[in-house]
Parts: C-alpha cells; sequence; structure tokens
C-alpha cells in the first residue's frame, strides 16, 4: 500500500528482499491469504494499529515454513496457518510473509490451503470474544451480529461448538440463509424489521445472555436491549461505521457487562491455550472457513476494494500452489 485511499490505486507490486525472522517469527513461502474488513480499513487510513504508507496488507496466510526465528516451535517444511507481521508493514498478499509464532499453528487436517488461509483472524476473534473476553458457558443463548460476514461465521461455530444455542442477525434473505448454513440455529434480519422482538423470539423469550458486535450503532444498540440478567455485550468492532452506545445506568439495572475485544491474550501460555484449542476443535471438523470467492493475484487490489461490503463467504487469495 503506497498511499491511502482505492486500494485499486493504492496498491502496487514491489520486489523485496527478505531477512532472516527474527525471533518470535518464522518465514513463509505464501500458499494462500484471507482478506477482511480490516482490510478496506487499513487502506483507508481508518485502522487504529497502523501508521502512513507504504506498509505491506494482508493479516493472515496458510504457507510453508522456509526458514524460522531463534527458538520457533516450528520447522522448515511444516505447513502453517497464522497471522501475520502486518503491523510492522509486512503482509500476506505477497510469495512470502513473515508468521508471528505464537499466532501461528500446523493446518489442521481437515482444512484446504484456502480455509486455512482464512482461518486465524476470524477464528482468534471470535474465540477472544466468545471465550476469553465474554466467558461463553455450554447452554447460553448467544446473538451474533454480522452473522454472515467474516469474524460473525466464525462465532457462529465457535459458539455452536461450545454448547450454545445462536442466533445470527444479518440482512439480506441470501445472508440470512447462508447464517443458518453455517451452523445458526435461528437468522434474523435487522432491515426492516422490529429486532427486539425478533430476538427475543428466537431465543424463547429469553433475550441474549451473550452478544458478539461487530457491527455497532443502531443494530447493536437494539440487540442490547434484549440482553438477559447477567448478560454480556463483546464489543468486537463496529462495521456499521459507529461503536455501540451504552447507557451505563442500563446496565447497572440490568446487571449486565460490556467488555472490550482485542484477539490477544497478552501472554504467551494465554496465546498458546487459543491456538490449541482452535486448533483442536478444528481437527475435529468443527470449525471449517466457508471460502467464497478465491482470487489471483494480480486481483488483490481488488479483492481489498470489495471487503467494505463482501458478499456472503471468506474472500481468499491463492498465491502459490
Ligand atoms: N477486535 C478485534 O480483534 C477484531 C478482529 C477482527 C475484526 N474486527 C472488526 O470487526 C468488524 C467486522 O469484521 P469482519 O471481518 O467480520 O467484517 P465483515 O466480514 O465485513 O462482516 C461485517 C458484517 O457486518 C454487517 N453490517 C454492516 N453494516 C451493518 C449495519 N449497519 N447493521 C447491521 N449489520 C451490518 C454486514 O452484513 P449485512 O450485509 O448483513 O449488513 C457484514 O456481514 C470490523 O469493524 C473489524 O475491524 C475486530
Amino acid at each position: 500500500m503506497t498511499a491511502f485511499g482505492d486500494p485499486r490505486e493504492g496498491v502496487r507490486r514491489e520486489r523485496l528482499a527478505y531477512a532472516a525472522p527474527p525471533a518470535g517469527e518464522v518465514l513463509v513461502k505464501v500458499r494462500t491469504a484471507g482478506a477482511g474488513y480490516p482490510d478496506a480499513m487499513m487502506a483507508a487510513g481508518a485502522f487504529p494499529l497502523l501508521g502512513a504508507p507504504p506498509f505491506g496488507l494482508g493479516e493472515e496466510v496458510c504457507g510453508d515454513v522456509v526458514a524460522v526465528g531463534p527458538g520457533s516451535r516450528f520447522a522448515v517444511g511444516d505447513r502453517i496457518l497464522g497471522i501475520t507481521a502486518f503491523l510492522r508493514g509486512w503482509g500476506g498478499y505477497a510469495e512470502y510473509a513473515y508468521v508471528r509464532d505464537g499466532s501461528a499453528i500446523r493446518v489442521p487436517s481437515p482444512l484446504t490451503d484456502e480455509q486455512a488461509g482464512g482461518f486465524p483472524i476470524a477464528y482468534r476473534t471470535a474465540y477472544a470474544g466468545l471465550v476469553e473476553r465474554a466467558g461463553l458457558t455450554a447452554g447460553e443463548q448467544v446473538v451474533v451480529l454480522g452473522g454472515a460476514g467474516s469474524s460473525g461465521v466464525a462465532a457462529i461455530q465457535l459458539a455452536k461448538a461450545l454448547g450454545a444455542t445462536v442466533t445470527a442477525v444479518a440482512g439480506s434473505p441470501e445472508k440470512l440463509e447462508f447464517a443458518r448454513s453455517v451452523g445458526a440455529d435461528q437468522a434474523v434480519s435487522y432491515r426492516g424489521t422490529d429486532l427486539e422482538k425478533e430476538i427475543r423470539e428466537a431465543t424463547g423469550g429469553h433475550g441474549a445472555d451473550l452478544i458478539f458486535d461487530v457491527v455497532g450503532g443502531e443494530t447493536a444498540g437494539i440487540a442490547v436491549k434484549t440482553l438477559a440478567r447477567h448478560g454480556r455485550i463483546a464489543i468486537v468492532g463496529f462495521a456499521s461505521g459507529v461503536p455501540v452506545t451504552l447507557d451505563p445506568v442500563d446496565m447497572l439495572l440490568r446487571n449486565y457487562t460490556a467488555v472490550g475485544v482485542l484477539a490477544d491474550a497478552h501472554t504467551p501460555a494465554g496465546e498458546e491455550a487459543a491456538w490449541g484449542r482452535l486448533a483442536a476443535l478444528a481437527e475435529e471438523g468443527k470449525l471449517a472457513t466457508p471460502v467464497g470467492t478465491v482470487w489471483s493475484f494480480d486481483d488483490v487490489p481488488a479483492m481489498i476494494a470489495q471487503q467494505t461490503t463482501p458478499p456472503p463467504g471468506k474472500s481468499v487469495v491463492r498465491v502459490a500452489s
């Protein structure tokens, strides 16, 4: 990315030299890389954790390890999936990528390259929101906003795998059907409906024990009204453009909690636990990226541009066979 703005203008292909990976990272030859809403935010200059261009886009990859930093858990030749060093400017839409050692796993056997490349960010985010921050327990009613989006789909599958009942919220009939197809027990629309009533009915009158919120704005504000006592809202993002507005007095009177979610356990042991659990669930076939469009490397700028309003299914670029 050479300048903030439309990625079809700001993205340029360049030839770079890759130094040996530092401690805490490995270098992979990229097979596939997953796209997401944060790509669009980064291109627009709206991503809070990144400075000015130039930088490489692409948060997540599947690839083969070609070099390891000191003390790595991985060996040359391992096929891994993980989060790239995009925060220091080295992204995954490239022939080679640095991957954070602690945010990577060997690819679970059921996953294809495309599923693996689109796995890390969404499922790690879902785990952070549902498990680490909001303490999901089996039997709870989970409401997933943005339920046909990248993080939402992962949250649906993870919540189901952990024994919850899941209501997805999405816009179009196509997206509602998609949310059901990936495992949601119910799917309700926020467009032209009484969303509060829809959620109450879908949860059998109980309301939400846990809201996974990647949307914010009006939709999240309405969903909050359905929170049951001791409910939680996990604030993950604001795809609507604005974060949810909360009223502390309402929180007090109805005994609910809001937690902020950044998908990072901040300790090596915490990261290892999160990735170990995700790997085990994927190995059991309970988590699998629903791949949508597979793009060619030349089409990366168009793929990024589409991430503001992506169709159902994860966009992945195939870099090398
Ligand atoms: N905290 C973290 O660590 C973390 C990690 C990853 C992502 N995020 C954030 O999470 C957010 C979503 O990311 P994502 O990758 O899941 O994006 P995504 O795949 O684009 O999904 C977002 C979904 O939000 C829905 N949406 C958009 N505007 C809406 C509105 N006004 N009301 C209701 N739904 C709306 C869209 O569905 P419809 O077409 O059905 O409206 C879309 O499917 C972003 O803000 C991203 O930055 C945070």
